[in-house]
């Protein structure tokens, strides 16, 4: 009920910046995020399935947008399979959550960092260098960042040659009526979650498409129903 009401009253700070307003609305539930977000979030485990995972030791992964860390749970003890793995976020309440998971686990710290920073910002302290990235991952985060194609573009620049992008996140699907998307799209925004239907032949222009996905999926304490689309996209930069 806590996550609820944060999610539909919560006060967003407006005119601050992304990151003020980040915080603002993730403040009060940082520490609950997980418990809720992953009856919501359908498109993260069929993404985290049809990851192209590099060779053991030699993998360098970096979940951008990732909030809490909690995609790195899917691998528990077999993350040390990356050789590094890198969680960066510019929400410090989130940030510090993950900070907090990747204490919790016997030798993580030893080739985990978390980044607190702009997934837009080529210049961030704590970035692997550019073409050194095996896998980068936007978990339902494209979505949160105003500029999402400079984080994409951030993104493909720190990917090697033959590196994947990985991304999941809710969309908007023409196999809804108008009167759906625009539900969905209003719905979302007043969480500062923007659906784009360019997202998806953005991605497609920038990567060559490897795998796609889409789906419905419901959230909890709203009536079945009630679907939003979501969508898987593994695109290899060529
Ligand atoms: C819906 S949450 C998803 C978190 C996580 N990836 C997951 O799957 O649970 C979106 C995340 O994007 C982060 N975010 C939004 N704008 C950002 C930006 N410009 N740079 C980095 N992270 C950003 C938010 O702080 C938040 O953690």
């Amino acid at each position: 009920m806590k996550v609820l009401k944060h999610m539909w009253f919560a006060k967003i700070v407006p005119g601050q910046s992304q990151q003020d307003r980040l915080e603002s609305f993730y403040k009060e539930q940082a520490d609950l995020y997980d418990s809720y977000r992953f009856r919501m979030l359908h498109g993260r485990l069929p993404m985290i399935k049809a990851m192209p995972i590099p060779p053991k030791g030699e993998g360098v992964w970096l979940d951008v947008g990732g909030g809490t860390g909690s995609n790195l749970e899917y691998f528990a003890e077999n993350l040390n399979h990356f050789a590094k793995v890198m969680v960066l976020d510019l929400c410090p309440s989130l940030a510090a959550q993950a900070q907090e998971r990747v204490a919790r686990h016997a030798g993580w710290s030893e080739f985990v960092k978390v980044i607190v920073a702009d997934a837009c910002d080529a210049e961030a302290p704590g970035l692997p260098s550019p073409g050194s990235v095996d896998l980068i991952t936007f978990s339902y985060a494209l979505s949160m960042i105003p500029d999402w194609e400079a984080a994409l573009r951030n993104a493909k620049r720190l990917l090697k040659k033959g590196g994947h992008v990985c991304v999941c996140d809710f969309t908007v699907d023409n196999s809804q009526g108008w009167g759906m998307q625009t539900f969905w799209a209003s719905v979302f925004a007043s969480d500062h979650v923007y659906l784009r239907p360019e997202r998806r032949p953005f991605l497609r222009e920038e990567f060559v498409s490897v795998h796609e996905e889409l789906g419905f999926g419901t959230f909890p304490y709203v009536p079945p129903v009630l679907q939003a689309p979501w969508y898987v996209f593994i695109g290899r930069k060529e």
